[in-house]
């Protein structure tokens, strides 16, 4: 009987063994935070858009996030140094001391460094550029009497200051018709309220205590337990820093290709708790820093809503523009959607607790080419004009804001007029870059 079961067991292990290759698992954990492709989230608007009898739509508002671009300075660095460890990775396969399988070892070594990884520093990536045309065109498919013949007083486009959001805004244009006009940067743009906040910047920014959470995460026994597997898993024979740790994580996330449906072999290193926990780090620190974590946030993010409700008041009375896009950061993303109390949990984020079913997960705000938008459509019901507002996040519809994700124009109204009053004299406006 014991025989038995240690046979059972034995094939049980073999069995999970063989479960945990990378480069066969049907379907690997995909989440990266903000570093996730947009086509590992994304919906599609030709199928997703809410049509509603009687309505055509007039105007389109919409926000992006820069579509995926290289990774900084420091952390292009910190990546380019964690190269060499696949190196002591297949030396430990050889001695047997790691446990990933011999292909995923394989694809490891095999992976071709691509220079401009950590070159490009900051820069749009070519998979950026098509993902930020591929949303335009999929708009001007869905709304083709919006986004064809644009004259020139009836669009909006306008990138914040960066070059990789610049790149994005000339990439979606491009997307539908190359000939057309991009503003220029503005300063103190509604769109970006925080980067001339003086407050903002000192209490929140720039204070230790925004980025404390995740760093006492990092010292939780979750995430020293996630170091551990990681260094179990590989053989190595040296410990691995946070820094290190991070440098492997960015690896994998920055080299998978969501246009071509690629995943990286860097990701064989991890488990998807590993990866969940990693993305923990990530998760607490945006919502510290942009979202429901900090009052300071809602009420920038009211200040971008703003700018919404006006556009399409204007076009309400006539005088306003089909298309109105703004091209920023996550962090003006991430402010407009906690404003809409959208992925607000109860309770706050801490390090000494990771929900698993929490609401706020950055890979659904902030991925790469995240995307607002909100389409005003006037509608001939009963004989009656009427306007309604429908509201998409990454081109899938928001539903929880009104019934069916549809809102009708007063309810629209009600919701977003307070935000009119909103006070930021607080702010201490000093601080302009
Ligand atoms: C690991 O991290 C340390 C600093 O924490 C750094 O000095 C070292 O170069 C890193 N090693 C690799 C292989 O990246
Ligand atoms: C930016 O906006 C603030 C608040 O509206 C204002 O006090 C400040 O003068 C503006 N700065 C510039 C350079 O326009």
């Amino acid at each position: 009987m014991q025989i038995l079961f240690l046979i059972c067991f034995c094939l049980y292990i073999s069995f999970v063994n063989s479960l945990f290759c990378f480069w066969n698992s049907g379907c690997p954990y995909r989440h990266f935070s903000t570093k996730t492709p947009y086509n590992l989230v994304r919906g599609d608007i030709r199928d997703s858009q809410i049509k509603v009898k009687g309505c055509k739509p007039v105007s389109i508002w919409s926000l992006y996030r820069n579509g995926k671009s290289y990774p900084d300075k420091e952390t292009a660095n910190h990546m380019e140094n964690a190269v060499s460890i696949r190196n002591y990775i297949a030396e430990s396969y050889t001695k047997g001391k790691c446990s990933l399988c011999a292909q995923d070892v394989d694809n490891l070594i095999n992976w071709k460094m691509d220079t401009k990884l950590f070159k490009g520093i900051n820069a749009l990536t070519d998979e950026g550029y098509q993902e930020m045309y591929s949303i335009a065109n999929r708009l001007k498919a869905t709304f083709p009497d919006l986004f064809s013949h644009l004259k020139e007083n009836e669009f909006v486009f306008r990138p914040t200051a960066a070059g990789r959001i610049e790149e994005s805004a000339r990439a979606f244009v491009n997307g539908i018709d190359d000939r057309l006009f991009i503003e220029n940067v503005k300063i103190n743009d509604t769109i970006t309220p925080y980067t001339s906040c003086g407050k903002y910047e000192s209490e929140v920014k720039s204070n230790p205590k925004t980025y404390e959470e995740a760093a006492n995460y990092q010292k939780s026994s979750e995430y020293l337990a996630m170091k551990d597997r990681v260094e179990r898993r590989t053989g190595l024979d040296f410990k691995l820093t946070d820094e290190n740790v991070t440098a492997l994580y960015d690896l994998c996330r920055f080299t998978w290709s969501g246009i071509n449906g690629i995943a990286s072999p860097w990701c064989a290193l991890f488990t998807s708790e590993d990866l969940q926990v990693l993305e923990y780090v990530e998760d607490l620190n945006q919502y510290y820093k942009n979202g429901h974590g900090s009052p300071t946030n809602v009420l920038f993010g009211r200040i971008i809503l703003t700018d919404l409700l006006k556009t399409f008041q204007r076009s309400k009375a006539g005088e306003g523009k089909k298309i109105t896009t703004y091209f920023g950061q996550s962090t003006a993303i991430d402010m407009a959607l906690s404003s809409l109390g959208l992925f607000k949990d109860k309770e706050y984020l801490r390090s000494s607790k990771r929900n698993r079913d929490r609401k706020w997960k950055s890979y659904k705000m902030s991925s790469f080419s995240a995307n607002i938008m909100a389409v005003l459509s006037r509608c001939n019901l009963n004989g009656k004009d009427d306007y309604t507002v429908v509201f998409y996040l990454n081109e899938e519809p928001i539903k929880s804001i009104c019934l069916e994700g549809i809102c009708p124009w007063n309810e629209f109204e009600e919701k977003f007029k307070p935000f009119l009053d909103t006070d930021t004299s607080f702010c201490d406006f000093n601080a302009i870059r």
